[in-house]
């Protein structure tokens, strides 16, 4: 047996995000779209239950995040990635709750009660209604508002938090709202699909400045980075503009105004001539949502990564698995190759599974499993710890992984 060693002071931990757990977001664009006849309608045409759709009471994390930090801690992580959700702290344009900021202070200070470094999310997808309704991140001049709140919360709960994400996979954002139409605003047109990227990426180098002058702290996006890799000998060209379009327009654009980089490592792409992306599971074992298992990507993305000189720190990376039939595996062959990466020279410090617990997985609704921990639904929402987990968490404790 190996034993691979991390590096001294490596953080673990797991990742999650409001929307996603804390429940009754109603204040969102995402409540609304969930709610919204199109929608419902959309669901129905496919012989889909709507009500599992709704996010509703999600986790009940608002209420219950204590517990979720008490299991992390036990589980030997010692950090934690969550979010804020601006709706709830800004509900109407420029009027901040302070009972909000209460309630996120008291939040934050559960994690450090359970020894938790802290990495705080501060845009995970959803949006205020109000900014959704002028416009969002589609105009340039809503940056300020986003800035507004980032001001806000840096001085209010900014000594509490140890790194900062500003927005959460910008290209996902973006593509999936304005161009491949999956998540709310729905639409198909590449031209503001630009604008949204150029505006996050304007929102993420301000928000930079702000935040490290208010509290001195590192700062990244979470940026979602696949390996992608030619079909074909003809594939190489597609895979070069994919490779620009996907990973490193906005990397390349932010990174240096990033202390660290936040990444987020899923998926594998064969790309082809004409077909732009091919199945991602080509060849590899599929996850319960169809995403092909491809460890080794990890690594060529994190060597990739090298020539920005800066720390990395992986911010997602998890597997759909109802039955924890593959998790195990899966947590421990991207270490594996984490390691790896981390012996070739990638600045590695830190590992966060995602996720925490299972949460509402967006537009697929509450199926898709990627907890370390089941949150059952007809139980009260009871956490049950998931054996993976108590195999992760030895890694944890260890700092090393046996292979
Ligand atoms: C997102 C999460 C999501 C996860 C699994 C990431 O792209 O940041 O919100 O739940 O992938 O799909």
């Amino acid at each position: 047996m190996q034993r691979l060693k991390f590096p001294k002071g490596f953080l673990w931990g797991a990742a999650g995000s409001p929307y996603q757990t804390e429940g009754n977001n109603t204040n969102t664009d995402w409540w609304a779209w969930e709610h919204s006849h199109k929608r419902v309608e959309h669901l129905e045409k496919q012989g889909k239950d709507p009500k599992a759709y709704f996010s509703g009471i999600a986790c009940d994390s608002y209420n219950r995040f204590d517990e979720d930090f008490a299991i992390a801690e036990h589980l030997s992580h010692n950090a934690t990635r969550f979010g804020i959700e601006w709706a709830r702290i800004e509900p109407r344009q420029g009027y901040f709750d302070e009972s909000i900021l209460d309630h996120y202070e008291k939040m934050l200070q559960s994690a450090k009660a359970h020894g938790l470094t802290v990495f705080l999310t501060l845009h995970h997808y959803t949006l205020p209604k109000w900014f959704a309704e002028c416009g969002g991140f589609e105009k340039q001049e809503n940056v300020r508002l986003f800035l507004a709140y980032v001001k806000k919360v840096s001085k209010r709960l900014g000594e509490y938090v140890d790194f900062w994400i500003t927005i959460n996979e910008p290209e996902v954002y973006a593509s999936h709202g304005y161009f491949f139409k999956k998540y709310p605003p729905q639409i198909r047109s590449l031209s503001r699909c630009i604008k949204v990227v150029n505006n996050l990426i304007l929102a993420h180098n301000q928000a930079s400045d702000i935040l490290k002058f208010n509290t001195g702290k590192p700062v990244s996006m979470a940026y979602q980075l696949s390996d992608l890799q030619p079909a074909s000998f003809l594939g190489r060209i597609t895979t070069a503009v994919a490779h620009f379009l996907a990973n490193s327009y906005i990397l390349e654009r932010t990174v240096g105004k990033s202390d660290f980089i936040g990444m987020n490592y899923y998926t594998h792409h064969h790309v082809g001539l004409l077909g732009f992306r091919k199945k991602s599971g080509t060849g590899h074992i599929l996850t319960d949502v169809g995403w092909g298992i491809h460890p080794e990507g990890i690594e060529r993305v994190l060597l990739s990564l090298k020539k920005y000189n800066k720390p990395i720190y992986i911010t997602e990376n998890g597997v759909a698995d109802a039955k924890d039939m593959l998790r195990e595996k899966y947590i421990k062959e991207h270490l594996q190759f984490v390691h790896s990466a981390i012996a070739k020279g990638a600045d590695v410090r830190g590992y966060l599974y995602w996720s925490l617990i299972d949460n509402f997985e967006w537009s697929e609704g509450f199926i898709p499993r990627f907890g370390l921990v089941e949150i059952d639904r007809e139980d009260l929402l009871r956490r049950k710890v998931r054996y993976s987990a108590t195999k992760y968490a030895e890694i944890c404790k260890n700092n090393y992984l046996e292979m």
